[in-house]
């Protein structure tokens, strides 16, 4: 589907957004494998969440889905049964990865497949670790999908350092190891959102060396009854948009504030943005708060190496900010980018090039140069939904609009996004 997109003068009011996708994905696992009832409140309607509610259908669990509330009866402590067909995790990696490590724990035999793009993307990260648990898990011979988890002789505790920085692989490990007495250790060199941890009250200290995170059976899931914080990362595309209109101001009510994840805030105030968070609250060890975004002059900054994980979803529309904002926009130490849902490097780049853009392109980054010469373009999503979402947002900031091809990808983490931008308008 092509989304035309014509420029926008102004954006104002209130605006709730779904429920966080990486909470969400998170509520619904952990509330699987709980015994007994749990409730949450405000789950993402995302493809990506449906994706991990149906793998969880597939393993035996029931969940009811009321107006404002999901029902889950959890199945317990090893509770699941053996799926009778392969798990589908669509196009969703915190999907495959976080429910591998859980699955190796299990005793019966599991298949995970996933759409195109996902089958494309790295799966030997969790692989290696998991067999060095002694989970009995295999890759594809190019390490990708499927994924094949049988029953494993005797799962083992890890002191594991980990390799990239990834919540993914790090929520992994910590779902297979809180199936056991003994304590693992996992030690984490960068800070990658930290959700998983959070929410199962699993202990953390900082060192020197990193992160140390000490997980064992305690942590194992309970029921719960839990309000998902609305998504920061799909709040990044109004934060955006607000702050390059004139005579702007939003404020995004609810929104998921964990530290982990508000490095996009940090760099678009440092960037002249006019950014405040009220209604400050806990809610379930989740910081949440209302953003206030009003209209300002941005100037592009230097984006240190150290924030990249916590960025690494919003430098898509980031990178869109740095084109309107004074000076060239530059990013670098972000290859993780060329392994998300499309190579986001490529994909932003082309789109840049497609609008008239002067762009380098490196392995880990691109900065560009020069001013939007071109008329009327077409942008290409490449079935990304974040590439979608910050093509979108070019298109509704520059003088002659845009289009993006193949939009309808949007809804793998945001379905609802055109409404909502139209109740901006
Ligand atoms: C996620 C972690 C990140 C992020 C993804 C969601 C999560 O991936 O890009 O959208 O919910 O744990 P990596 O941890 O692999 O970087």
């Amino acid at each position: 589907m092509i989304q035309e997109f014509k420029k926008v003068e102004s954006v104002r009011g209130e605006i709730h957004l779904g429920g966080d996708k990486s909470i969400s994905h998170r509520a619904v696992m952990f509330a699987a494998m709980a015994k007994g009832e749990s409730k949450i409140y405000n789950c993402s309607a995302s493809e990506d969440v449906t994706s991990t509610i149906s793998c969880f259908e597939k393993l035996g669990c029931n969940f009811e889905r009321d107006d404002d509330f999901i029902r889950v009866e959890g199945k317990g402590f090893k509770g699941f049964s053996e799926p009778s067909e392969d798990l589908y995790a669509g196009n969703s990696g915190t999907t495959t990865r976080l429910i591998s490590g859980m699955l190796c724990a299990q005793n019966f035999n599991t298949v995970i497949t996933g759409d195109e793009s996902l089958s494309r993307r790295p799966m030997r990260r969790i692989v290696d670790p998991l067999r060095l648990m002694g989970g009995n898990i295999f890759a594809s011979e190019h390490g990708t999908l499927p994924l094949r988890i049988a029953p494993s002789k005797k799962i083992k505790p890890t002191n594991y350092r980990l390799q990239v920085a990834s919540a993914q692989v790090k929520s992994a490990l910590l779902l297979c190891a809180v199936h056991l007495d003994e304590e693992s250790i996992i030690i984490e060199p960068w800070s990658t959102r930290n959700h998983t941890e959070k929410m199962l009250g699993i202990k953390t200290e900082k060192s020197k060396e990193g992160t140390y995170i000490y997980v064992s059976k305690k942590n194992y899931p309970k029921p719960v009854e839990f309000t998902v914080p609305c998504d920061i990362s799909s709040s990044a595309f109004f934060i955006v948009l607000a702050l390059l209109t004139r005579n702007s101001e939003i404020v995004i009510k609810n929104v998921s504030i964990n530290d982990t994840r508000t490095g996009i805030i940090e760099v678009l105030k440092n960037m002249g943005g006019q950014i405040t968070i009220e209604n400050f609250r806990t809610d379930n060890g989740e910081e949440v708060g209302d953003i206030r975004v009003i209209s300002s002059e941005l100037h592009n900054v230097e984006i240190p190496v150290e924030m990249i994980p916590n960025i690494i979803d919003e430098i898509p529309i980031l990178s869109i900010a740095g084109v309107f904002a004074e000076g060239n926009f530059k990013i670098s130490g972000a290859k993780e980018l060329r392994v998300k849902e499309s190579d986001r490097i490529k994909s932003l780049c082309d789109n840049f090039r497609r609008i008239g853009l002067s762009v380098n392109e490196y392995e880990d980054g691109f900065d560009l140069k020069g001013k939007i010469s071109a008329q009327s373009v077409m942008f290409e999503s490449f079935g990304d939904h974040r590439i979608a979402m910050a093509s979108a947002v070019l298109g509704m900031l520059n003088e002659t609009g845009g289009k993006v091809n193949g939009f309808e990808c949007v809804a793998i983490s945001n379905p609802n996004f055109l409404n909502q931008v139209e109740s901006l308008l």
